[in-house]
Order: C-alpha cells, then sequence, then structure tokens
C-alpha cells in the first residue's frame, strides 16, 4: 500500500490518501493539546505510544466481535484504517464522577455509578463541542434516531469490554470518547482511537492517573503515564 495526499490534519493525526480505495494512512502527531487546543505542547515519543495503544486495543475489540475501522498497524506511529464519513458526535461514555462532568454538577470526582452513563457532544470547535441531546443531534441532521441508538448500544457494549480489559490490569476505566463512522453500506462502526489521549485510566491501587489529565493538570510526564498503560495491557 502507498501513501498519496494529506487529506486532513487533525490536533493529533494527520490522514492520507492510499492507493487503495476506502483505506486511509492514519500518522500519529506528537502534539498534545487540552481545552479545545487552549493548551499545547510537542512530546517526543506520544505518537508512538498512541499509535500502539489504540491498535491494540482495536485488535482487542474486533477480537471481543465489535466492527471497526482499524485494517493494520503500519509503523510505530502509523496505522491503515477503513475510510468512513465521520458521524460529527463525541460520545462520552462514563463509570464515575470526573472531569467535565464533576464540574458541571458540583460533585467531587471518582464516585462510581451503578449505571454507565452516555452522553454525546456536538463536534464543532467553533462551538466548543457542546453536550447535547438526541433530540438535538438528529435536528442538527448530524445522526437519524436510528444510528444514535446503534453507536450508544455499541458504545456501552465496548465500555462492557473495556472495563473488564482494564480491571484484570488493575486499571479503572473512568471515562472515555469513542466517535462512529458511517461505512459505504450506511453501517455505523467505531473510528477514530482509543487510547490516554481519550480515557481516563486511574491505578486502582493508588489512584495515579495514568492518561492525558497528566498533562491537562501538569501532574508530572506525559510519556512516562502512557508507557506504564502500554506495559500493563502487554505492548
Ligand atoms: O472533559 P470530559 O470530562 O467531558 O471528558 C470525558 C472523557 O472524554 C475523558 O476521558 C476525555 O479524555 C475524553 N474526551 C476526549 N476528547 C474530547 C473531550 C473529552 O477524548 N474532545
Amino acid at each position: 500500500m502507498e501513501k498519496q495526499e494529506l487529506l486532513y490534519e487533525g490536533k493529533a493525526k494527520k490522514i492520507y490518501a492510499t492507493d487503495e480505495q476506502d483505506v486511509l494512512w492514519v500518522a500519529y502527531k506528537n502534539e498534545a493539546t487540552a481545552f479545545n487546543g487552549q493548551k499545547k505542547a510537542e512530546i517526543s515519543g506520544k505518537a508512538q505510544l498512541n499509535n500502539q495503544i489504540s491498535s491494540l486495543l482495536f485488535s482487542m475489540l474486533h477480537e471481543q466481535g465489535i466492527t471497526t475501522h482499524f485494517v493494520k498497524q503500519l509503523s510505530d506511529h502509523e496505522q491503515a484504517v477503513k475510510k468512513v464519513e465521520i458521524v460529527p458526535l463525541e460520545v462520552v461514555v462514563r463509570n464515575a464522577t470526573a472531569g467535565s462532568l464533576a464540574k458541571r454538577i458540583g460533585v467531587e470526582e471518582g464516585i462510581r455509578f451503578e449505571q454507565p452513563i452516555v452522553e454525546l457532544y456536538y463536534k464543532d470547535d467553533a462551538l466548543g463541542d457542546p453536550l447535547i441531546l438526541a433530540e438535538h443531534a438528529i435536528f442538527l441532521k448530524a445522526a437519524t434516531q436510528e444510528e444514535i441508538d446503534s453507536l450508544k448500544a455499541q458504545a456501552l457494549q465496548i465500555n462492557e469490554i473495556l472495563s473488564k480489559f482494564f480491571k484484570d490490569k488493575d486499571i479503572f476505566l473512568v471515562d472515555f470518547k469513542l466517535e462512529f463512522g458511517r461505512t459505504s453500506q450506511g453501517d455505523i462502526i467505531l473510528a477514530d482511537e482509543i487510547s490516554p489521549d481519550t480515557c481516563r485510566f486511574w491505578d486502582v491501587h493508588t489512584n495515579e492517573k495514568l492518561d492525558k489529565d497528566v498533562f491537562r493538570r501538569d501532574l508530572g510526564g506525559l510519556t512516562e503515564a502512557y508507557e506504564k498503560i502500554l506495559q500493563r495491557i502487554g505492548g
């Protein structure tokens, strides 16, 4: 497979066309951003860590019966994925209070829910990716009711698989963000990445944060935290 023209550059990844129809070439970047791009840093090694962690998790999810856009890892910082039309919704699954939710409803972090909560955020940088209702997403034509039902059900299934996987590694999966895409056949499948950039991981014994909160809150070295995740999941 051959890498062709750059199609899109986001905060964390560059996406290229390939000589294969329906396959894209993803190159992870070392740039770390937080607070809608207001905080930025170049962190050597981050691209490799996220690519390896995400490749490993997508392969594991595939083995567990989840359909995803992941095709294969191409190099330490690159992977091939199926071309999909990204649904402009960030799907956040929460197992405990943390981050923006703890702030919004005025509670401390770390209170576990009896049932996971699924939230939808509208992907729009100018609006700051606001939290929206499914009804708003349908009004905005971001997705249909059927698509929202499908992505919410998949998000909960993925949460069950990931929570158990990480629990076995002494990590509590506090919350995470997923993105989904439409295939040319009209199916809704898991896309984007799953990494310490998009999840909150807490050590079950020490509560040490092993995710992007280390960068957001200046808690220490980001690569050291991400390396611990990669090591624990067997990378
Ligand atoms: O900031 P908030 O608490 O809403 O984030 C919930 C989860 O979604 C966290 O794991 C965070 O890393 C992830 N997230 C993300 N990309 C965003 C917003 C949140 O990966 N744009």
